[in-house]
């Protein structure tokens, strides 16, 4: 039988490495929209390269987009590419409008020219409950996004329910609560606590700057998450899911948990610095996954303390290594 193939925009970031490396697991050819750099940033997916096929696209570039649809000829399309750090939102917040945004319908523009058959999933976000309307929050909660990012991806959502519901077209969008891994950006927040902890514990720093230590999130793993994306495409009928672990906890939980790990005591090192804090702020998340553990059979694997451990262990390592 001829191998199923996927496209997946944002291969080079978190979620993309983990889902590439799944769905090649499940033996597709797997095709990853890369855009031009003047530097290559491949490090999240250098073990997979010659496995994959990468094509030149952005999301900002509607040509390039269905170029790479007819070179692909996928029979699915992952839309992970993003503008996705929040702060970075109202620095730029007509550049996150476009790609985050826009970014959408002209990917579902491209599936329109290209193959009507293609099926569609949407990185929707927690971000769309932003000031919470009620705690936890399933698919039917209404919507109150707090940045730029959110109300970009408010946009994203509804033209993804739009064209599935105008076009017919087989479009998913997953509401994925935070999701956390070794590969998580730098400047997110669990993954700067992890690698000051290293820092820390190998003698280059000596703090740790952070805004809101009150803020709360539904933290989950990475490499869980990617699964239920593909599961929501290999539904009978396109819907949309929450997927959540179902467990909340503040950002000085976190602290805890991740020096702990290091045997050191995370209120020696905290600042609390203002400039960290965010002109409004998305106070507590908290995801209820019912309709994607009963309609997907999906669940979480992975404990919130073994994702820290390994994100610390990680760093300490990476740390390690680069102070030799
Ligand atoms: P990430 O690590 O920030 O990766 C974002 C990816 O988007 C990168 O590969 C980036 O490419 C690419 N990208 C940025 N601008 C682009 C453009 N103009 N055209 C094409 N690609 C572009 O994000 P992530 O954590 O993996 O998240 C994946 C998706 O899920 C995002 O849409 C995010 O908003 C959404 N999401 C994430 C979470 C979470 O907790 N991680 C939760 C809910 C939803 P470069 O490497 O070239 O910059
Ligand atoms: N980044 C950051 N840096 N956040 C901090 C800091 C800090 O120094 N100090 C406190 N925080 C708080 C933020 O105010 C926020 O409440 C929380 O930590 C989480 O921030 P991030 O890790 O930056 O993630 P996010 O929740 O804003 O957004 C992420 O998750 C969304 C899903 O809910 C991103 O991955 C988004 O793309 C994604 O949609």
């Amino acid at each position: 039988m001829a191998k199923k193939r996927a496209v997946i925009t944002g291969i080079t970031g978190q979620d993309g490495s983990y889902l590439a490396e799944f769905l090649l697991e499940k033996d597709y050819e797997v095709f990853g929209l890369i855009r031009r750099s003047s530097t290559v940033n491949f490090e999240r997916i250098s073990h997979l390269q010659d496995k994959l096929e990468l094509i030149s696209g952005d999301l900002l570039d509607q040509k390039s987009l269905v170029t790479a649809l007819q070179t692909a000829k996928p029979h699915e399309v992952y839309n992970l590419g993003a503008q996705s750090f929040v702060p970075a939102s109202w620095e730029q917040p007509m550049l996150t409008g476009e790609i985050t945004g826009l970014g959408v319908t002209r990917m579902l523009e491209a599936i329109r020219t290209t193959d009507e058959e293609i099926r569609f999933y949407q990185a929707s976000t927690s971000e769309l409950f932003g000031k919470a309307q009620e705690t936890p929050q399933s698919e039917t909660t209404p919507f109150y996004p707090r940045s730029p990012y959110g109300v970009s991806k408010l946009y994203a959502h509804w033209i993804t329910i739009n064209y599935r519901e105008s076009f017919d077209m087989f479009a998913c969008a997953g509401i994925l609560f935070n999701h956390e891994s070794p590969r998580r950006g730098l400047e997110f927040v669990t993954r700067k606590i992890t690698h000051a902890v290293a820092r820390i514990k190998h003698g280059i720093d000596e703090e740790l700057r952070l805004g809101n230590l009150d803020a709360r999130r539904d933290w989950g793993f990475a490499g869980d998450f990617v699964q239920a994306m593909w599961l929501m495409l290999q539904q009978d009928k396109p819907d949309d899911f929450v997927i959540a672990t179902g467990e909340t906890r503040t950002i000085r939980e976190f602290c805890q948990v991740a020096f702990d790990r290091a045997g050191l005591d995370w209120e020696n090192y905290v600042v609390v610095d203002e400039r960290f804090f965010r002109p409004a702020e998305v106070n507590i998340l908290l995801g209820d996954a019912a309709k994607a553990s009963e309609t997907l059979g999906w669940k979480p694997e992975t404990s919130f303390e073994k994702m820290v451990q390994l994100m610390v262990d990680h760093d300490l390592e990476m740390v390690a290594k680069q102070s030799e």
